[in-house]
């Protein structure tokens, strides 16, 4: 077992990403440390050269790279466990990038709905990078020959596009007992695949909102916590008894997907307890449960970010160890591609 996933640095870790990825990083690290050295190894990276597709600014990409790192560890994520790096120490994801691009349609890529959502009106103005940012991903799983990929339910179609790159690959360049890239199957919590906006009930939580208010972050206070649950879009009818009744109520739908997945129950589980209350007693009910679960992780994510010097070399041992893995696939890429390296 190969785990691989990334998060990207810009901004701040929250929910939606705790919920529908990280807690899953946290959990088959630990169950893979658990099973003995045969069982596998997890490799978890800040995606620092996909935040190039989009507009930045170098300094708060040097600090949010770290700050990441902090939240990672912080969520549990142990680097004596797990290998813990960035990508732009390992060169191989950009160089095995460029070997897939001639692999990658542009039929494929036109798809993406990521693309179509970024890029938004302005196509002809949107990077290059933005366009070809899944087959940087694609490099980023293949590399390691990646067999789970725990993410959000958002990033499923960019698996599917690794697999369907791999599978070219392999069929293009490689004898038929001989695949170069493993197909990497992706993880998706059903009860936390996609966590919505506490604004809007159809947009889903995400860094890039322009509102603090639609999102929770991890090292919010539990004021903040409190306060943005309080005013989280909600309805006037009280909780029904089962999930059914959520159908056509998505604000109503998000915050009980979230407080059954924070207390790791069902959603009907949830409706059992709480059928029938309105959400003057839910949201404190719902608060309360975030609070308790996000305030030991906000206060070791405090602690974590003041020390600089230990951060950058728990990414430094991380990246020395990636560079190790990821040697032979990139080796054998280019030796199927009849490429002569120097
Ligand atoms: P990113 O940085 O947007 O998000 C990191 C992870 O959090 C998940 N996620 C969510 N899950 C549920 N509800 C939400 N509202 C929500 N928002 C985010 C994402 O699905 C993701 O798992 N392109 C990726 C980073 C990446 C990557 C990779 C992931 C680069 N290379 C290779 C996996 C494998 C991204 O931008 O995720």
């Amino acid at each position: 077992m190969r785990v691989v996933s990334g998060i990207q640095p810009t901004g701040n870790l929250h929910l939606g990403n705790y919920l529908g990825a990280i807690r899953n990083w946290v959990k088959m690290q630990d169950d893979i440390a658990g099973n003995g050295e045969n069982a596998g190894e997890c490799l978890f990276f800040l995606a620092d050269l996909h935040a190039l597709s989009m507009a930045h600014d170098p300094a708060a990409l040097r600090a949010g790279t770290l700050e990441m790192a902090a939240a990672l560890v912080a969520c549990g994520i142990d680097p004596d466990k797990s290998i813990l790096f960035n990508q732009a120490q390992v060169p191989a994801h950009a160089e095995l990038q460029w070997l897939l691009s001639g692999t990658a349609r542009m039929g494929w890529l036109g798809r993406m709905t990521q693309f179509k959502d970024k890029s938004g009106k302005n196509r002809e103005g949107a990077s290059i990078a933005l366009f070809t940012y899944p087959v940087l991903q694609a490099a980023d799983v293949l590399l390691y020959q990646a067999t789970h990929v725990p993410v959000g339910d958002d990033q499923k179609q960019h698996l599917e596009l690794a697999r369907d790159i791999a599978q070219k690959f392999n069929s293009d360049f490689c004898g038929e007992d001989d695949p170069v890239f493993t197909l990497p199957e992706p993880i998706i919590p059903p009860e936390a695949a996609r966590i919505m906006s506490l604004r809007d009930g159809s947009a889903k939580m995400s860094k890039s909102d322009p509102s603090e208010m639609s999102r929770i972050n991890l090292h919010d206070d539990a004021d903040t916590i409190m306060k943005k649950v309080k005013k989280a879009k909600s309805d006037a009818d009280a909780l029904p008894s089962e999930s059914a009744g959520l159908a056509d109520r998505p604000e109503a739908l998000n915050l009980v997907t979230i407080y059954a997945a924070i207390t790791g129950q069902s959603a009907d589980a949830v409706l059992r307890e709480h059928g029938g209350a309105g959400f003057g007693a839910f949201k404190p009910a719902l608060g309360a449960v975030l609070v308790e679960t996000l305030a030991p992780i906000s206060q070791r994510f405090r602690e974590l970010k003041q020390d600089r010097e230990s951060l950058d070399a728990i990414l430094a041992r991380g990246a020395a160890k990636a560079r190790e893995r990821g040697r032979q696939t990139l080796a054998q890429t280019y030796h199927a591609l009849g490429l002569v390296r120097g």
